[in-house]
């Protein structure tokens, strides 16, 4: 599929699907506590997606995944589903949440602490943060692909963490999952180069240990195969004039990420 520019219309569209979206992510925060269920937080999502943003859960029934929103529990990946098991002190969860509104997806996802996270595992997800907020900086029209791969492997890796292939960001608009792919890892200087109008996700997957990932036998959940923490971050971003406009952005973040 080639990369769409979207229109200033659609551009419009895309803001409010991703506003949409962060909010989801700052709804369900005083949720995410000891001894809620990952269904009850899917459930509680797909109820304020659906009843109070009049928007459309993505995941749901996307290529058979049975659930609305995917949570991703400390050594899980990406795609986890949502299900019976309950957090626990200590554990890590990444939400993602896409939603479409008017035929436009806004795709965002943030880490979560369950109480008090161990300190190692609290410094990749801040890691992981950082090198997104670094990746998002650089976004304006002439910068390549790999610019962003490049800068995302090499601060995770001088940290001794290693990023995951296997999964990548996107392009995204009507679709869930446009051109072009956009990897967390590569050569600066290299493919691409960003266009004014282009939207697209960044969404690294950072793990303390090695790369290498297995999936489960529900052909979703994305685990890492040394059963070491995983971290995600994820923003829809679009491309302006002159650097990047991030259309997923929470109130609690970064005000570098405001504007460009
Ligand atoms: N939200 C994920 C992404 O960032 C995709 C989830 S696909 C699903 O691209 F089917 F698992 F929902
Ligand atoms: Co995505
Ligand atoms: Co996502």
């Amino acid at each position: 599929m080639a990369i769409t520019i979207k229109t200033a219309e659609e551009i419009e569209k895309m803001r409010i699907a991703g506003k949409l979206a962060a909010d989801v992510l700052e709804m369900i925060e005083p949720y995410v506590k000891q001894g809620v269920s990952t269904d009850e937080l899917d459930k509680i999502c797909h109820d304020f997606i659906v009843d109070e943003q009049n928007a459309i859960p993505a995941p749901l029934n996307y290529r058979g995944f049975p659930k609305s929103i995917c949570t991703s529990v400390n050594h899980q990946v990406c795609h986890g589903i949502p299900g019976k098991k309950k957090l626990k002190k200590g554990d890590v969860i990444n939400i993602d949440i896409t939603v479409i509104k008017d035929g436009y997806h806004g795709d965002t996802s943030k880490m979560f602490f369950v109480g008090e996270p161990a300190p190692h595992v609290k410094r990749l997800i801040e890691a992981t943060y950082e090198s997104l907020r670094r990746a998002i900086s650089i976004v304006k029209p002439g910068t390549r692909l790999g610019d962003i791969g490049s800068l995302i492997q090499k601060y995770v890796e001088a940290k001794n963490y290693s990023v995951v292939r296997e999964y990548c960001g996107h392009g995204i608009g009507l679709n869930f999952h446009e051109d072009p792919q956009i990897v967390h890892y590569g050569k600066a200087g290299t493919g691409e180069e960003l266009v004014e109008g282009m939207t697209f996700t960044i969404e690294p997957m950072v793990n303390l240990g090695k790369r290498h990932i297995k999936l489960l036998g529900d052909q979703w959940t994305v685990v890492t195969k040394d059963h070491k923490a995983s971290a995600q971050w994820e923003h829809t971003i679009l491309v302006t004039a002159n650097g990047f406009e991030v259309l997923t952005l929470r109130s609690d973040e970064d005000p570098v990420l405001q504007a460009s």
